[in-house]
């Protein structure tokens, strides 16, 4: 017993003073707020019960913020009169359920006030997003501060959905990320929504030989143009990122091979031999999967950019 008291102090100790890597730890509010995993997870479980379109929002919101100034939670802050933030920014037609972090906050800072981030909580709220769709869990590291910046103009630093692998690998390299890491977290693409606007340049206007994108597979192209039959039109129309776009499964890498994904971005993945090696080893092992997302997932979220902890996730203290 006392052996074991001492094992936990001397381990906390350790973990506190030389977090694992990258200066953020899992337990990094064992004295601050113990609760603070369980509090988000409740809220985004009752979230999710009432909207099931919550879990996609929130893994994306995370990527976006991660990919523009660290996971800082520039990407909550709100436009302040003509400094308009990224959430005001061009490629922002899907991000929404802000209420569901805004509630997280409250709730923790109710029990622990002016000590858990805004990033933090975003962070802990994609993995929630995941586990609840079915994919894989993994010990969220903590520790990430708080942004004081949020800039439209910087979305534009996020990959496009027209992008090719060699800007994609640039993009993620940037970041510290590799291909095997584009690759793995891709399948974020396994939930959610795409509107129109995001691969009509595969259905339109392809190239000067083609209107069609030909490596799309025909009925999807024709299915795809059913929903979207003129370019620039029906801004709000759009289609499942997949047939099973609430569940969290490898189904994406399996349409990518069937020339049923919807982005250049996504298909581009076949144009490197190793890209196209991860993507059929994707296809064919939701166990490979799942250990790549979740490794790559806690690399991504470790890119750390704040100074502060915000008290409201949608203003800067
Ligand atoms: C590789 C570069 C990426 C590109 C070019 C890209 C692009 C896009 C685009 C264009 C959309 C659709 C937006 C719309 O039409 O409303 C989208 C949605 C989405 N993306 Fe990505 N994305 C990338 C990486 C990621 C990553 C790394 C994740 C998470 C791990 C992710 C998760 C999602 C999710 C979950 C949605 C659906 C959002 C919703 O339904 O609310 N994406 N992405
Ligand atoms: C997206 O940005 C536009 C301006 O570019 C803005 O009018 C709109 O409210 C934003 N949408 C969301 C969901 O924040
Ligand atoms: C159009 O794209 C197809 C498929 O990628 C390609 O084979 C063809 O050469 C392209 N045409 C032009 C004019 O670039």
């Amino acid at each position: 017993m006392v052996l074991n008291i001492v094992a936990l102090v001397v381990s906390v100790l350790i973990f506190s003073e030389f977090p694992a890597g990258y200066g953020l730890s899992s337990n990094y509010y064992l004295k601050t707020c113990p609760g603070v995993d369980s509090i988000v997870t409740n809220v985004v479980k009752n979230a999710v019960s009432k909207d099931k379109t919550v879990p996609a929002a929130l893994l994306r919101m995370h990527f976006h913020d991660c990919f523009i100034r660290g996971c800082d939670a520039s990407v909550l802050l709100n436009s302040k009169g003509n400094d308009k933030a990224e959430k005001d920014g061009p490629p922002n037609a899907s991000l929404h359920a802000f209420y569901v972090i805004d509630k997280a906050k409250q709730e923790v800072e109710a029990l622990c006030p002016g000590v858990v981030s805004c990033a933090d909580i975003l962070a802990l709220a994609a993995r929630d997003a995941v586990v609840l769709s079915g994919g894989p869990y993994w010990d969220v590291p903590k520790g990430r501060k708080d942004g004081r910046t949020s800039k439209a103009s910087e979305t534009t630093q996020l990959p496009a959905p027209t992008f090719s692998i060699l800007q994609l690998q640039q993009s993620f390299s940037q970041r510290g990320l590799s291909l095997d890491d584009l690759v793995a977290l891709s399948g974020g693409h396994t939930l959610g929504f795409a509107h129109c606007s995001s691969f009509q340049n595969r259905i339109h206007n392809f190239n000067a030989t083609h209107d069609v994108d030909p490596s799309l597979h025909p009925s999807f192209a024709a299915s795809l143009k059913g929903v979207c039959p003129v370019k620039n039109k029906a801004k709000n129309a759009g289609t499942s990122m997949d047939p099973s776009s609430t569940t969290f499964d490898n189904s994406y890498y399996k349409l990518i091979l069937q020339g049923k994904s919807l982005f250049s971005s996504d298909k581009s993945l076949l144009d490197f031999p190793k890209t196209k090696a991860l993507v059929y080893k994707f296809a064919s092992s939701k166990q490979a999967f799942s250990k790549a997302f979740v490794k790559s997932m806690t690399k991504m979220s470790s890119i750390t950019g704040g100074q502060e902890v915000r008290k409201d996730c949608r203003v800067a203290n």
